[in-house]
């Protein structure tokens, strides 16, 4: 996911996930992950995300990805 850099830090970014965490509640699911970018962690973390894992190198984009994991409540 991305935000464009002209409007980030004013919680598009945490409204996004917020709308996503509502769709899979409501399909009936307990467990949101993903594989975000050293960058980004923090972004996760701050929307409630908990960091599992080491990092390591995502094949595709060559990145140091970590997996962030939410519980939907
Ligand atoms: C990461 C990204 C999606 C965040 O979107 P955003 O709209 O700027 O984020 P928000 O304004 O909703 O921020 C929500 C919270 O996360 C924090 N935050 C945002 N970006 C952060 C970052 N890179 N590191 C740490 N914290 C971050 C904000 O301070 C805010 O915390 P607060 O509510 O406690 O003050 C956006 O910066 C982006 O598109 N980055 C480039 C692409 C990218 O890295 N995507 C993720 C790929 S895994």
């Amino acid at each position: 996911m991305a935000v464009d850099t002209a409007h980030q830090h004013r919680g598009h970014g945490r409204r996004l996930l917020t709308a996503v965490a509502a769709l899979a509640r409501a399909s009936g699911e307990l467990v949101m992950w993903a594989d975000a970018r050293e960058s980004a962690v923090g972004f996760y973390v701050a929307c409630g995300a908990r960091v599992s894992g080491e990092p390591y190198v995502d094949d595709g984009s060559g990145l140091i990805v970590r997996h962030v994991v939410f519980t939907i409540s």
